[in-house]
């Protein structure tokens, strides 16, 4: 990839070119780019728009539709997502989470090269100082909010304040998609464990059905999400990667759930057993894992 020389301010991102012409950010505290090979807006599209038929999904629920954006980064999955509904008019609740506000700005100050800020600057800039904006989207009332810190943390605490029942949770009503999009599990452990995946299970409403879908296809984060209590299946392909993962709260929502076969290579697989905690390891999976990976509804 070509580093390009960008606006300043930006001390741990730099602006990338990719093989397709179109730009992204490079994490340099992460040696890694965001939305690598097609680019920003083409992954965002095909994994979270056109996969999960978000447009139809959206005309047949009449209530608040509640997106979380795992990882707001420079914006560009939260952005995509925004335009492609804007004709539906619906009350969308945007829940973005974040330990730095860089990349966002960072993005913006470079928003020509990356193309895909047009017309949504203003709210970015109210969500950076005030960690809140309201606005008209097209047909839409958006609310977006920005929790900034770091994630497992604060979904840690969430799930304290709810089990007290003194506080309601600030972050509002469960979700309906959840955009979750951290660096690699290599990289970025922090964000892959089981412990964090139980507690984002934990969060949701088992009366709403909520989908997860991540560019990952790795063996090691599917046992992870199965393990958590999500039935998991095969997401489409974006780019060159041939699969994706999808994740889901109810069976139904996933087309082509992950069955024996699979299984049956997990447990040969020499990188399988969940992250249990913060530090990346590969490693088979432990016995007493199988027992509970084999015991999962989904291959019942
Ligand atoms: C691949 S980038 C996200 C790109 C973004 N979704 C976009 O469309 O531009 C991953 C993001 O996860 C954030 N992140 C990494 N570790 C985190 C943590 N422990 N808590 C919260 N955010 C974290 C990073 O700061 C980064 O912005």
């Amino acid at each position: 990839l070509k580093a390009l020389p960008s606006t300043p301010a930006a001390t741990s991102y730099q602006l990338v070119q990719l093989p397709g012409g179109t730009h992204s950010l490079h994490s340099l505290a992460y040696g890694e780019t965001l939305h690598p090979v097609v680019g920003p807006v083409a992954e965002a599209e095909s994994l979270y728009v056109n996969q999960l038929r978000l447009r139809e999904r959206l005309k047949n629920y009449a209530g608040e539709f509640v997106i979380w954006d795992v990882g707001l980064g420079a914006a560009a999955n939260a952005l995509t997502v925004l335009r492609a509904i804007r004709e539906i008019p619906r009350a969308i609740r945007l829940v973005s989470f974040d330990d730095t506000t860089e990349p966002l700005e960072f993005g913006l100050q470079n928003a020509a090269a990356l193309g895909y800020f047009g017309g949504y600057e203003k709210q970015l800039e109210t969500l950076l100082r005030t960690h809140q904006v309201t606005f008209r989207n097209g047909e839409q009332s958006v609310n977006w909010q920005l929790h900034s810190g770091d994630f497992p943390t604060l979904l840690a605490g969430a799930l304290e304040e709810r089990h007290s029942q003194t506080v309601a949770s600030k972050w509002g009503v469960a979700p309906h998609i959840i955009l979750f999009d951290a660096f690699s599990p290599a990289k970025n452990p922090d964000m892959w464990t089981l412990p964090l995946f139980t507690n984002l299970f934990r969060m949701l409403d088992p009366q709403r059905s909520c989908v997860l879908p991540t560019y990952s296809r790795s063996t090691l984060l599917r046992v992870t999400l199965l393990l958590a209590g999500f039935f998991v299946g095969v997401g489409q392909a974006t780019g060159v990667k041939a699969e994706t993962t999808i994740a889901a709260n109810t069976p139904e929502r996933v087309a082509e759930p992950l069955g024996r076969k699979w299984l049956q290579r997990a447990r040969v697989s020499g990188s399988a057993e969940p992250l249990h905690d913060a530090v990346y390891r590969q490693l088979p999976l432990a016995g007493a894992t199988w027992e509970r990976l084999r015991a999962h509804p989904q291959f019942q």
